[in-house]
């Protein structure tokens, strides 16, 4: 993680510097001030480069003069369109010209403090690195960067808007390191002590291990766990800053109080999917370590909400199993009964994650009375087909609240896309001998005929569904991120609940 630091707007004496620059704008303030240092030198490297100041536009200019390494300039279009997201991107991309140098600052004249701020941000994730098992790294393989300032006309200001900030790239960070682990590491054990590591920041963690889930009738969950050396376990996360702020925030205080009317997030963690005795294909079955992602999500998401302690109870809960062939794993055929009573033909031992979520969704309604519940999961390979890696697949039951997590994917540029359920859909879980199977008789509509499982489970509670399994790890780097575990989700959630839920 890079040190950041806020700083009064003054032209630094040396090193690499980015410049933040609105479209066709004058240079004012830093950047004339350095312009004149360079004997007009800006301007005609912008002149010849091009630049215009478009938003994704970007020159360097390498030992200008005056004492400068580097010096960047990043376009971040008209001023008046510049959402949060835009600014982090143009943090970001300005922080990926200057990795190869030690220290680096960023500058943008005139700029509100939160801007800098969300630039700030973007920063910081975009330099996010796991290097923990690269143990034969030389130096010049390691990016150089340690330290960036961000220049601001009110520094107090930016830094102050970017606390809360610095909470939620932990949150991103902490979802990013666990997606990354491999299995043998992160298994649900090891998972359920991560989760546990967030009662530094007052969070109530209770863990379930697989007597305790016997006893609730977790059927569906189990029945995956079966085939595994490793035990499942459940987590429940409690974040108590609305009706508890005071016990909330600190460590190892014992909290009597239940969350009222909380906001609930789940997630599938599946350490890994091999598919079970329905077994996956050999190639490409390593991706399937992230198959925990909506799990590490949710983990994410509520250190972020308790580091920046959001005055909001919320609850996270995740399910943690590993989905194994062997002596013991379960066989296709076989009727599980879940929680809710509801007994299921286990048709396909691969379609795991909503089973897995069958328990944990029906368990999280009939606890906590939630306001409303959005699961993450990595379920069906199908909504890749459908939607790329550009959007997740967003089902929900109430208009409501698939509104607010549309435009709280606008916001953070986390985008999703809403699909369809319907009692056609879900006719096609009807089950002979049993309340329903796992999978449809077809591919054809995987991804709804998967949230329609789902559905089944959630009673009246407003829900909303999101797959992520487009989204969760990328092939190729993104505006802020570097290639491989995203942390999708997190700063979407995050969202949500500052815009619509916080007292
Ligand atoms: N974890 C997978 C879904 C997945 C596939 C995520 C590829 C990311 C990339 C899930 O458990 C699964 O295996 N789903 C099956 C469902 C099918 C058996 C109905 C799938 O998508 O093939
Ligand atoms: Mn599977
Ligand atoms: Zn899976």
């Amino acid at each position: 993680m890079i040190d950041i630091a806020f700083g009064r707007m003054e032209l630094p004496k040396s090193g690499a510097l980015a410049l933040l620059l609105g479209e066709d704008e004058a240079l004012t303030g830093l950047a004339a001030t350095l312009d004149t240092a360079l004997d007009g030198g800006l301007t005609r490297a912008l002149a010849a480069a091009a630049f215009k100041g478009k938003r994704g536009e970007s020159a360097v200019l390498l030992a200008p003069g005056a004492g400068f390494d580097r010096v960047v300039a990043i376009g971040i279009g008209k001023s008046d369109e510049l959402t949060p997201h835009h600014a982090e991107a143009a943090g970001a991309k300005a922080v990926a010209a200057l990795m190869k140098d030690v220290t680096a600052t960023i500058a943008g004249d005139g700029l509100p403090a939160t801007t800098l701020a969300h630039a700030a941000l973007g920063a910081r994730l975009r330099t996010y690195r796991f290097d923990k098992y690269r143990t034969t790294l030389k130096d010049e393989q390691k990016p150089k960067l340690t330290g960036l300032t961000i220049l601001s006309d009110d520094a107090a200001a930016a830094r102050t808007s970017f606390a809360p900030l610095a909470a939620l790239a932990a949150g991103v960070e902490l979802t990013r390191d666990l997606v990354s682990e491999p299995a043998n590491i992160l298994n649900p054990e090891e998972m359920a002590d991560r989760a546990k590591a967030l009662k530094s920041l007052g969070v109530k963690v209770e863990i379930f291990d697989q007597r305790d889930l016997e006893k609730l009738g977790f059927g569906a969950l189990l029945g995956v766990a079966m085939g595994s050396a490793c035990e499942p376990r459940m987590v429940v996360m409690q974040w108590l800053g609305a009706s508890e702020p005071e016990v909330a925030g600190k460590a190892g205080k014992k909290s009597k109080v239940t969350p009222k009317d909380p906001v609930v997030f789940v997630g599938k963690g599946v350490t890994f999917d091999t598919g079970g005795i329905s077994i996956k294909p050999a190639a490409g079955m390593e991706d399937m370590k992230w198959d925990m992602a909506g799990a590490g999500t949710v983990i994410g998401l509520m250190a972020a909400l308790a580091g920046r302690k959001a005055r909001v109870d919320v609850v996270g809960l995740v399910g943690l199993v590993e989905n194994m062939p062997s002596g013991t794993a379960q066989r296709p055929g076989d009727i599980v009964t879940s929680a809710s009573g509801q007994t299921i033909e286990v048709l396909n031992t691969d379609a795991e994650g909503r089973l897995v979520l069958a328990d944990l969704l029906w368990y999280a309604q009939d606890r906590f009375e939630p306001r409303f519940m959005v699961n993450l999961a990595t379920l069906t390979g199908a909504i890749i087909v459908a939607l790329g890696h550009e959007n997740a697949g967003l089902f929900a039951n109430n208009d409501e609240l698939a509104d607010r997590l549309i435009e709280a994917g606008k916001t953070t540029g986390e985008g999703l896309w809403r699909m369809p359920l319907g009692e056609a859909y879900d006719k096609q879980i009807d089950c002979d001998i049993a309340d329903m199977k796992n999978i449809s008789g077809s591919r054809a509509g995987g991804s709804i005929v998967a949230a329609q499982f789902l559905q089944r489970f959630v009673n009246k509670t407003p829900w909303a569904h999101l797959d992520i399994a487009g989204m969760a790890w990328a092939t190729k780097e993104g505006t802020i991120a570097p290639k491989g575990a995203t942390g999708y989700g997190v700063r979407l959630l995050d969202r949500l609940v500052a815009d619509h839920y916080e007292q």
